[in-house]
């Protein structure tokens, strides 16, 4: 090879390598991308995702942004997050939420894990069908975070980072509130909690103490009302895999004059369902204090106290509490301490830490 042929060569090269370069660099450039994002459901069953949103990689990670951006709200301060905190089982420990107005709401914060599973309605009274319904919902509402949807979308529009992800994950960069509930729906729908005591001694990896497992027979065994012993009958409510029937039920805790809020039947516009509120998955319920919707229960103790001989009697009442009412269950401490201890059982530490859920903005 003569010189100029070989400086030539080089040139080629030298063009060749910082082409290659300049397309590196265009991975700077948002590409669309479905990949499927995977969810890790150990021996949980698949969920029925809706086939008009399926879960992936860049759309959930859109949903998780959205989800820990302050920019959500009014003033700048409050996240989905803020109420929702994963070092609390994805709940709120306060009683009562307070909003970007300082202002209370009439609901206790529910826990988000296992949405996928919900096929029944979202809120304690049921009021969005779907989690992409109810996502939109808190951002607009005056007690939580009081911002219309225009504006955070004006505030997205204005975050190249935003434009690149709702390209990313929708293949343009128009932003909008559909796209948004989506996004939001998707992230949602991959906090899984499956990893508690429960499964691992479902998986044959741990095994109950003896008072665990006296617990667990309380809690998936009937009263005998002629003997007037015998469980407690927790699982007619709160059985399957998720710990909850994923339907509305009067668990007695009002008459019906004593009634302020009617739940379900806020949504039915029916008079039998006043007093009817979603019956929560009992998994995690050690991390998600107060108890019930407005978490007039501080304790689990007093959660049994309840069901033992404080349910009230009330035209919806279920049918299934009939023997909580007088005289009750008449449980023992010891029976109370065995419940606890087995509901103890179906706590996830890792749900609080796993860091696919965490805030991408920190
Ligand atoms: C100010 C506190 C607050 C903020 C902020 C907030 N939530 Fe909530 N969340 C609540 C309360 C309280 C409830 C129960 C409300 C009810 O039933 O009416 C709830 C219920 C829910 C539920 C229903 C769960 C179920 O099992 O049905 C979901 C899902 C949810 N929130 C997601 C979100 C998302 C997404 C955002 C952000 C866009 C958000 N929340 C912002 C307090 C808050
Ligand atoms: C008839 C159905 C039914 C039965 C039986 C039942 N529950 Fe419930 N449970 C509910 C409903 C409905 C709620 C929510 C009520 C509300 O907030 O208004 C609830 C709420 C709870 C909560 C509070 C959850 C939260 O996130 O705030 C706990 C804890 C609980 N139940 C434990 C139990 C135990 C333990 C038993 C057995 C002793 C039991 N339940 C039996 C329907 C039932």
């Amino acid at each position: 090879m003569n010189k100029f042929y070989a400086k030539l060569l080089f040139t080629f090269l030298a063009i060749a390598i910082v082409s290659c370069d300049k397309s590196n660099n265009s991975l700077d450039v948002p590409i669309y991308d479905d990949s499927p994002y995977l969810l890790n459901l150990g021996s949980l069953p698949p969920p029925p995702l809706l086939e008009d949103n399926p879960l992936t990689k860049e759309g959930v990670k859109l949903g998780k942004m959205l989800f820990h951006d302050t920019r959500l709200s009014k003033n700048g301060e409050q996240a989905c997050a803020s109420c929702h905190l994963q070092t609390d089982g994805f709940s709120d420990i306060r009683q009562f939420s307070i909003g970007v107005e300082g202002e209370e709401g009439g609901r206790q914060a529910m826990a988000i894990f296992n949405m996928a599973y919900h096929k029944n309605g979202f809120f304690w009274d049921g009021r969005a069908p779907l989690l992409r319904d109810q996502s939109l919902l808190p951002i607009q509402d005056t007690l939580e975070m009081n911002e219309t949807l225009e504006n955070v979308v004006s505030k997205l529009e204005a975050d190249p980072e935003y434009v690149d992800q709702f390209f990313r994950a929708f293949g343009s960069e128009e932003i909008n509130s559909l796209k948004m509930s989506l996004a939001m729906e998707q992230f949602m729908n991959t906090i899984i909690s499956n990893n508690a005591k429960w499964d691992k001694v479902l998986e044959g990896e741990a095994s109950f103490t003896e008072s665990e497992e006296r617990g667990r027979e309380l809690f998936f065994t009937e009263f005998n009302p002629g003997t007037q012993t015998g469980g407690a009958e927790c699982f007619h409510c709160h059985g399957g895999f998720n710990f909850t029937n994923d339907a509305f039920m009067n668990n007695g805790l009002d008459t019906e004059a004593e009634m302020t809020d009617e739940g379900y039947a806020n949504v039915t516009k029916d008079d039998a369902d006043k007093g009817k509120f979603k019956v929560p998955s009992l998994r995690n319920i050690e991390f998600t204090p107060p108890y019930m919707h407005d978490g007039r229960f501080a304790t689990l103790e007093e959660v049994l106290d309840h069901y033992d001989h404080g349910v009230k009697d009330s035209p919806s009442l279920d049918i299934l509490m009939q023997f909580n009412l007088n005289p009750g269950l008449q449980m023992s401490s010891q029976d109370k301490k065995d419940l606890i201890a087995f509901m103890k059982t179906l706590s996830d530490e890792s749900l609080k830490t796993n860091t696919e859920y965490q805030s991408p903005f920190n």
